[in-house]
């Protein structure tokens, strides 16, 4: 099989994963996904940057059919989707070390059982020669584990940051040409992945300032030979204001939920906040964490159910307390029957959210009169905290 070439000894390896739709168990992949390794030929020493999912581990070792000799193995990141094929590429290439940095060394050990006398610990900043090519390792922690790092290959200024910058996106293509869709892809990846680390992003975005980087090249999506393009986009997710956006993930049982969400939804139409409503039985929850990356305010609707909140309104809270998106303020409307701790269920779920709450509006069965006019001030409320914090 034909390797990518990227530059004179630079090849990329993208196993793509067009049917896989769930990650981990537990993120929806609508477009697929792909891992990409790297070969990095020097004058002098061959080195293999991440494998890939063991999924795909026939797709590599096909890849790597005529590599006759391999030296080093770089390990950005232990998650198994990078790091799984390590020890059948050893199995090829018994005199290869596998470099990573000091906390990624354990983790491999325990993960992958590989031996300890394999793996090199390199700090940040340092170099390793491959004859006319040379690699510097960029630590890199948070993105999204503890032990990731980044890999500069200098003479050819390509930056390989793991699943930093990455998406999840089947694609044939080796750069990001269809920008509307690689956005849409890596905002999704963003959101599911990076967002709950935004402060080391915004440290690792910070070392990447003084570095000349013609190509990024991660290892899940396309790579980006303008780089600006993905390091803008994810400036404006660390970085901005959230906007003028009120997000609504709700659930509704017989439909007194649903009419408040409706009528809330007008209201703050009314007033000018931008709505995006999720019914929880039906949404991709990518679709609701991208929402999340721009909204100022989530407000979250439920029924009673077994005197406490509906489960998926409950995933969802738990969610986007997880994901420690930018809202500044959060409230919750609901319906009962005969009692709920639903307000306490899920006031306690949010602990990581440092947004203002907004007295929640929980009414007795169908909406009235009187219910209606408390979902208009809670429309009000929201919309005057947007003015008064010049959300656009
Ligand atoms: Fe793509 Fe954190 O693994």
């Amino acid at each position: 099989m034909k390797l990518h070439k990227m530059k004179d000894g630079v090849y990329m390896i993208p196993a793509v994963h067009w049917e896989r739709r769930l990650f981990d168990s537990l993120i929806p992949l609508p477009d697929g996904t792909s891992y990409n390794a790297y070969l990095v030929e020097g004058s002098e020493k061959t080195a293999l940057i991440d494998t890939v999912d063991p999924m795909k581990a026939e797709f590599l070792m096909e890849q790597l059919k005529d590599v006759k000799r391999l030296d080093y193995i770089v390990a950005n990141h232990a998650e198994q989707d990078h790091s799984g094929c390590i020890s059948l590429v050893l199995e090829k290439y018994p005199e290869a070390k596998v470099f990573a940095t000091p906390k990624a060394k354990p983790m491999l050990m325990d993960l992958l059982l590989i031996p300890e006398d394999k793996i090199i610990t390199v700090e940040d900043g340092e170099t390793l020669s491959l004859g006319d090519k040379t690699l510097r390792f960029i630590h890199a922690p948070w993105v999204h584990w503890p032990e990731t790092m980044f890999t500069y290959l200098e003479e050819d200024k390509i930056l390989f940051t793991c699943d930093f910058l990455g998406s999840h996106m089947a694609t044939s293509e080796m750069y990001a040409t269809d920008e509307c869709k690689v956005y849409e892809s890596a905002k999704r990846y963003y959101s599911e992945i990076m967002m709950p680390f935004r402060t080391s992003i915004q440290k690792n975005l910070d070392k990447l300032k003084d570095l000349t980087i013609d190509i990024i090249a991660p290892s899940h999506g396309p790579a980006y030979n303008k780089p600006e393009f993905i390091i803008n986009a994810y400036h404006s997710w660390v970085y901005d204001e959230p906007g003028n956006i009120a997000v609504i993930p709700f659930v509704s049982m017989h439909g007194s939920v649903k009419k408040m969400v409706e009528h809330l939804e007008g209201a703050l139409k009314e007033r000018g906040v931008i709505v995006k409503p999720f019914d929880l039985t039906v949404t991709d929850l990518g679709q609701l964490a991208m929402a999340l990356v721009d909204a100022a305010t989530v407000v979250i609707g439920t029924p009673a159910v077994l005197a406490g909140a509906h489960p998926d309104a409950i995933y969802a809270t738990y969610l986007a307390n997880a994901l420690r998106p930018k809202a500044k303020f959060i409230s919750i409307i609901g319906s009962y029957s005969w009692g709920s701790k639903a307000i306490d269920q899920l006031s306690g779920l949010l602990a990581n959210l440092k947004a203002e709450v907004i007295p929640p509006v929980f009414i007795k069965g169908f909406p009235k009169e009187a219910d209606f006019k408390a979902l208009e001030n809670l429309a009000e409320t929201i919309a005057q905290k947007h003015r008064e914090n010049n959300l656009k």
